[in-house]
């Protein structure tokens, strides 16, 4: 009986939950939404839309016009509501390692005098089809809206900086790397879990040693699984930002998923840990039963 291996069967156990909450994260309404990679907020289009500081050509915002009804043409903030919902286009959406989910805030889009940040949530309207090797596209989506809005209205009409999807696309190769690790990282932790229980009741040095060696691998794939999803998040929440500010469009990063993808990895470090330290003391303890025969 080896009571130190309950450490890394423990650890390895809560890495396995975590790394598959990182894939499932938002896979479907609802479901961890708030894990998200990156929240494209678009919330303020429509505003920049009734201000006519967008949508250079007049006749667009003209027709645009005739559909917000007259009695609330005059507060900004409820004609734009309008004009994006005839538009179609949401107030958020957010990108998952499988998906993406989109919908509005609540109770309103920005905070203001008596509603503080920290109240406006999301509300998840639906999500995208679950695709394994999934990339955010924010273009085609916003497009499709448009299109499917009936309206004459193009990105172009929106100023919608073109650099945003270039700027993601540079990320996708990256982000599809760190979903093909996520999966190999959940198989080798469960491996891991698996190794690690005989090693429980078995002591000896050879288990500790197959062990650290099936535990160093699940790390690296955990570890550098995290380490490319927080570059896809901290480089795609600058890209959107940078070019997103001329039309008020900004992006959220997703410090939740950051910090469970940084636990799980964390955890494999103990494991890892926990195994060197057994190989050691397992040389250790052999040694008082080895007498020593001199002459
Ligand atoms: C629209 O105009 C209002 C008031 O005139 C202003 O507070 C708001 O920041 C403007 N929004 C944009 C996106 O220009
Ligand atoms: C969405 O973006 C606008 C414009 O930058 C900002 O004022 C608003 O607070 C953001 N909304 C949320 C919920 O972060
Ligand atoms: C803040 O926004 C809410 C929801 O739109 C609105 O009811 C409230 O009057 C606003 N408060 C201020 C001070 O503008
Ligand atoms: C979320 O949106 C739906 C319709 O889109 C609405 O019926 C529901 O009341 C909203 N929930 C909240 C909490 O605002
Ligand atoms: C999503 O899946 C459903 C059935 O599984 C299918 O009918 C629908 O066309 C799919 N939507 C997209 C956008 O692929
Ligand atoms: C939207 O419509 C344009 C013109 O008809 C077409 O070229 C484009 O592919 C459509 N986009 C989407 C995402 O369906």
């Amino acid at each position: 009986m080896r009571p130190t291996a309950l450490i890394p069967a423990l650890c390895c156990t809560a890495a396995l939950v975590l790394a598959f909450l990182c894939l499932f994260a938002g896979h479907k309404k609802d479901f961890m939404e708030d894990y998200h990679i990156l929240t494209l907020n678009v919330s303020r289009i429509g505003e920049g839309l009734v201000n006519g500081t967008l949508g250079s050509d007049d006749s667009t915002l003209g027709s645009l016009w005739n559909l917000v009804p007259d009695s609330i043409q005059d507060n900004v903030g409820e004609a734009a509501g309008v004009v994006t919902e005839k538009l179609g286009i949401e107030d958020f959406y957010s990108a998952h390692l499988l998906d993406y989910c989109f919908g509005q805030f609540t109770p309103t889009e920005a905070a203001n005098a008596t509603i503080s940040a920290s109240d406006i949530h999301k509300n998840v309207t639906g999500c995208s089809n679950q695709t394994a090797m999934f990339w955010f596209n924010p273009n085609e989506i916003i497009e499709k809206a448009l299109n499917n809005s009936g309206l004459d209205v193009t990105l172009d009409d929106l100023e919608w900086p073109d650099d945003i999807q270039s700027g993601l696309d540079a990320l996708r190769i990256v982000s599809i790397t760190a979903f093909v690790l996520y999966c190999i990282a959940i198989g080798l932790i469960f491996v891991s879990l698996v190794a690690s229980l005989p090693a429980i009741f078995a002591a000896g040095r050879l288990a500790a040693c197959v062990n650290l060696l099936i535990s160093i691998l699940a790390f690296l794939a955990i570890g550098i699984a995290s380490a490319l999803v927080t570059a896809v998040i901290e480089k795609g929440g600058d890209v959107i930002n940078e070019h997103g500010n001329a039309i008020g469009v900004t992006a959220m990063k997703g410090k939740k998923f950051m910090a469970i993808t940084w636990v799980a990895t964390a955890l494999m470090f103990i494991t890892i840990f926990v195994w060197t330290f057994e190989m050691c003391v397992g040389r250790r303890k052999k040694a008082p039963f080895v007498p020593a025969k001199h002459g």
